[in-house]
């Protein structure tokens, strides 16, 4: 019988040894990718002792909330973020989603950063399912003013949308990763509440704010209506996330989960990897920050460079070019053929992300090769 491994779908070293009802899973075997992949925090593998964490989970039926591990999961990432409750979702995006259909109704309007994940991404997906307009402030980093946020509320007329949701992003994704100092963050949220209101974080990679400062994620997390962090980004974990807020917050969300088909059964499986992530993965957060920083010190030796912020705070990376004319896309494309792999993002913008499987040799290695590339294309131009 052909197995699937011999298809090479699966190295066989992966097979369930059913005899032994354990899974053969030995030290670095998860395959890694043929290069240091720095396209974003999602290429993370599950590792070992993620995987082991996996097929050991006690499970139930998680859409009538009997799925032990899911209920400890959301009951750990409530706890972490200072919040009544949790949902587990299967995405980040349905977080956004579920988040903004549970605060606003039809014909409402939410404010956000132009660079925000729910703006530029997520298939639109306030307009088209929420039906709810979005009001896209213009500021460098994804972090904007109270006052700016205030100006943008909509009289309340009978002809305007009515403005009712705030929502950020801790840290700001295309934005350069930028990190809202607990100040900035509760001015608009007090500016945001005064005029009624609610307000969203979307924490997709809070925990890395949270390793760069030393601030708590609940301290961050404090006072907003949602939160939510992704476990499928730097904690590593194949798929996930968790959105926290009242218990009543969570009840309505979790109908909404349910509506857009995002209820699960034996998801204890998949909540058991966010477990492992919690205990295992947190600190190595520390370590892809620190990375961010020596890629970006030894690019920013040369002149070749613009990092847009200056200096990364979290582990995100973006930068531009001088001169000019080294063409974003070009440059991605060669330093993959070199063996790293980085994101063009628009704007002639390059986004290069530090995570669980980019160890700081990794990170050094990838900087020598995105500045001897930017060298050569320089020469060029
Ligand atoms: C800031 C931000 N929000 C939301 C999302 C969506 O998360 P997911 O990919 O889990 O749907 C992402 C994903 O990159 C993100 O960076």
């Amino acid at each position: 019988m052909v197995s699937r491994s011999s298809r090479g779908i699966f190295p066989s070293r992966y097979l369930i040894n059913r005899a032994a009802n354990t899974i053969n899973i030995p030290e670095r075997t998860y395959m890694k990718p043929h290069c240091i992949d720095l396209y974003s925090d999602t290429q993370t593998r599950p590792t070992p002792g993620m995987r082991a964490a996996m097929a050991q989970a006690v499970v139930g039926d998680e859409q009538s909330d009997d799925d032990p591990t899911t209920l400890q999961l959301c009951e750990k990432v409530a706890h972490l973020l200072g919040q009544e409750a949790g949902v587990f979702m299967p995405s980040g995006t349905m977080c956004n989603l579920a988040a903004i259909l549970t605060h606003t109704r039809p014909g409402d309007e939410l404010i956000c950063d132009h660079q925000s994940h729910i703006y530029c991404t997520e298939a639109a997906g306030a307009s088209a399912l929420a039906g709810v307009s979005v009001w896209a402030l213009q500021s460098p980093h994804g972090i904007f003013e109270a006052q700016q946020m205030v100006d943008a509320i909509r009289p309340r007329t009978r002809t305007a949308p009515r403005s009712t949701l705030l929502s950020v992003e801790q840290t700001t994704n295309f934005s350069g990763g930028a990190i809202w100092s607990l100040p900035q963050l509760q001015a608009v949220r007090d500016a945001a509440r005064s005029h009624g209101l609610k307000c969203h974080m979307d924490g997709a990679r809070l925990l890395n704010a949270t390793a760069a400062t030393g601030i708590a994620a609940a301290d961050y997390a404090a006072g907003w209506d949602s939160v939510w962090i992704d476990l499928s980004k730097g904690l590593g974990c194949p798929v996930g996330a968790v959105l926290c807020g009242s218990v009543d917050f969570v009840r309505e969300a979790w109908q909404w989960k349910y509506r857009l088909g995002g209820a699960m059964r034996q998801s204890g499986v998949l909540a058991a990897a966010g477990l492992y992530a919690l205990e295992h993965h947190i600190e190595q957060l520390k370590a892809d920050n620190t990375n961010a920083q020596s890629i970006w010190r030894t690019l920013s030796a040369s002149n070749l460079f613009r990092f847009d912020p200056v200096q990364p705070s979290s582990n995100i990376l973006r930068f531009t070019f001088d001169p000019a004319s080294i063409d974003a896309e070009a440059f991605a494309k060669r330093c993959l053929a070199e063996g790293v792999r980085v994101r063009a993002i628009g704007g002639n913008f390059i986004r290069a992300t530090t995570h669980l499987d980019v160890t700081a040799q990794e990170a050094e290695t990838a900087a020598q090769t995105m500045l001897s590339v930017a060298q050569a294309m320089a020469r060029r131009a």
